[in-house]
């Protein structure tokens, strides 16, 4: 096998850019699972994908790339944060850790998710503390944005990711 798409979504975000990863690779060695159905397939190169939970990846993904090795290994992810470069290189960070020595890293795409409704209910209410009523504002403006995403460009920023791992390779 070439390829193995890998993937944990709890909402679906990630399993789009999955899917669209998968789509975008060439040929007919490859596979995608969610990390649920994977049962250890191999494959050269791994695209693994995690939404970010609290600043991180789930501990599914832990487990699975602590376990890879002697792989190339591309990451992909969704988190309800906006671009931030920053932000995003620090979710880069505490993932692309957790990759053994002995695997090629091939870098990392990430791109904004929508979150649960929910989830806005904890940025409606104005706060007293100027400095907390702008963060409020953001968080709010950040969240409605992200019902938007993934769309079609992060598709194409997916697809193009793609094509600079295959490059490295
Ligand atoms: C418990 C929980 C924790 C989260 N923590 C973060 C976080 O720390 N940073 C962030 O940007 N998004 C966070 N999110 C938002 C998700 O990462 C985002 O909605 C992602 O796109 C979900 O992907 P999925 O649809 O593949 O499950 C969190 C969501 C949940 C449910």
């Amino acid at each position: 096998m070439d390829y193995m798409v890998v993937y944990s979504s709890k909402t679906g975000n990630t399993k789009k850019i999955a899917t669209e990863i998968f789509s975008a690779l060439p040929g007919m060695s490859k596979d995608m699972q969610s990390m649920e159905e994977y049962r250890g397939k191999d494959a050269e190169i791994f695209f693994i994908g995690f939404w970010v939970n609290r600043g991180t990846c789930d501990i599914s993904v832990i487990d699975m790339l602590s376990e890879l090795h002697g792989k190339k290994v591309a990451l992909f992810g969704t988190c309800g944060m906006g671009r931030e470069a920053a932000y995003f290189r620090s979710i880069e960070q505490k993932v692309n850790v957790w990759i053994p020595d002995d695997c090629e890293y091939l870098g990392t795409f990430l791109c904004q998710g929508k979150m649960p409704m929910q989830v806005r209910e904890n940025y409606e209410i104005p706060m007293e503390d100027p400095e907390r009523e702008l963060w409020r504002k953001k968080m709010l403006r950040n969240f409605d944005e992200g019902l938007f995403h993934p769309n079609e460009e992060d598709l194409r920023q997916a697809r193009m990711f793609v094509e600079q791992v295959l490059k490295k390779c």
